[in-house]
């Protein structure tokens, strides 16, 4: 049987206080909206329908912009009259069998397996509600139950009994039913409420009218169904998630100097010993090995670190495979296209980009290494750099095993040092050098006797 997925995204987002869309904000380096709709194409759903209004062409090219699946139908509500109206306008797009699962674009950590049993309910033909215990329940939808404990309606805020206020059950707003029945209860909702609304909500009454079941899908925890209005929530969500991440990754044998203090934007994979400083960032796919440290301030971008090394304080890598037993930083910037053999050592303000480095080669201190091919047990004197742009192409410089290149050498590429040659201080080559030979690119020093420096003139003093 089908699945068709509803996605809610039409409101305004007003306590927000933003020009942009409440569902294009950021939570741990991904738009809500975006974790919604990954999390549902777990479910391999036949058809997406997010519904939009306010802002809509802004979230609509920006989901365009991310891989999105073929399936994703985009329906305008103009008018926000409700839950239950904007499931009906989508639901126009939606074939009728099946079964439809709603889900809201501003409650972003909805899990794959709560969804699933909430699509379960509605495959067996009943109605999937997911529902928590929340402590301080605030605004949110009562779930009303039976003296047999059977659910029997869904209550307002607004429109409920003080009694009825006590109630700790929420509704989530995540709701599953055979489409066909869906339809029908669609078609029969009034607005003769608080908010002179639509409300979704009320089909569940609807649905114990006609004998069918309501299966409740109780969450996992608050942070799976918890809705964001707000930037103060939207803070407080993100930190539930990053503790959550960073649980997993101590489970997993990594050490953090405080889990509080670390982001995650996106998938950290770690080895057994791993220690983690206060203030780092993570961004994309992110693989270290056994035994890797980062020191406080880093950022490390989609990006392999091997076993043993060490990133130092206040280092940017991105896009890089590092070997292991290197020894990174601190404040050095390893840019996309690094490739680091095991026992590199690029050592602080040394920026390298595209640049191969071999075993045990050492960059460390002050330098540019850009589209360079660098042998295994070469050292790079401080301040020395590769000259690889010409204004208008990029040139590259390769440079054999055991190669010196003495303390600010400027390289001008193409160029090519062979191995075991030595680059003299202060050279600058234009000119390839020969495997053992000396290179020498400067002008000689001239000492001149009976100089006098030049005097202050009386008007300058
Ligand atoms: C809704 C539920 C409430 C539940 C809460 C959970 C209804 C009537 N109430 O209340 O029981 O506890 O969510 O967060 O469903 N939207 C549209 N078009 C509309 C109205 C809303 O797309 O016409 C979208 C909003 O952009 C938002 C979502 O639906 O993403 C929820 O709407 P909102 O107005 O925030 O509903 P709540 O009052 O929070
Ligand atoms: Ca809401």
């Amino acid at each position: 049987m089908h699945t068709d997925v509803v996605v809610l995204a039409a409101g305004k987002g007003t306590r927000m206080q933003s020009n942009t869309a409440k569902v294009l904000h950021q939570l741990a380096g991904k738009s809500l909206i975006h974790h919604v709709l990954e999390t549902a194409r777990t479910l391999k759903p036949r058809k997406v329908a997010v519904v939009i209004g306010h802002q809509g062409t802004e979230v609509q090219s920006a989901l365009s912009a991310l891989d999105q699946p073929a399936e994703i139908v985009w329906v305008e509500q103009a008018e926000q009259l409700g839950t239950g109206h904007a499931v009906k306008l989508a639901k126009e797009h939606l074939p009728d069998d099946g079964v439809t699962l709603v889900l809201y674009g501003d409650v972003p950590l909805i899990s794959q397996t709560t969804l699933e049993e909430c699509e379960q309910a509605a495959r067996l033909g009943s109605v999937g509600l997911v529902v928590a215990e929340f402590s301080d329940p605030a605004q949110l939808g009562r779930i009303v139950r039976d003296d047999q404990g059977g659910i029997t309606a869904i209550v307002e805020y607004k429109d409920a009994s003080d009694e009825q206020r006590k109630i700790q059950e929420i509704n989530s707003g995540i709701i599953a039913a055979p489409t066909e029945l869906m339809s029908q209860w669609l078609d029969r909702l009034q607005s003769n409420n608080a908010q002179q609304e639509y409300y979704l909500t009320d089909i569940i009454a609807m649905a114990v009218q006609d004998g069918v079941d309501v299966v409740p899908v109780v969450a996992t925890s608050e942070a799976e169904v918890t809705g964001i209005n707000d930037r103060v929530q939207l803070a407080e969500l993100e930190r539930m998630y990053q503790q959550a991440l960073c649980s997993d990754l101590m489970l997993a044998g990594a050490s953090f100097a405080d889990p509080s203090r670390v982001d995650i934007r996106g998938k950290l994979v770690v080895g057994r010993d791993c220690f983690i400083d206060a203030n780092v960032v993570f961004e994309g796919d992110v693989e270290l090995a056994d035994d890797v440290t980062i020191g406080p301030g880093c950022v490390i971008t989609r990006s392999r670190i091997g076993a043993g090394t060490k990133v130092l304080p206040n280092t940017i890598v991105e896009g890089a495979e590092v070997g292991s037993d290197c020894r990174l930083g601190p404040f050095a910037r390893i840019r996309p296209g690094s490739v680091l053999d095991s026992g590199v050592k690029v050592g602080n303000f040394v920026e390298t980009k595209k640049a191969h480095l071999g075993k045990n080669a050492k960059a460390s201190h002050l330098s540019y290494l850009g589209d360079a091919q660098i042998g295994s047990e070469v050292n790079i004197g401080a301040g020395t750099v590769t000259c690889n742009y010409d204004g208008v192409n990029k040139h590259p410089t390769v440079i054999g095993d055991d190669a010196f290149i003495g303390t600010n050498s400027t390289l001008v590429a193409p160029l090519e040092i062979e191995k075991g040659a030595f680059v003299a201080a202060g050279s600058t080559l234009t000119k390839k050098v020969d495997a053992n030979q000396l290179a020498v690119g400067r002008s000689r020093q001239r000492n001149i006797d009976g100089w006098s420096p030049p005097h202050k003139s009386r008007e300058s003093k």
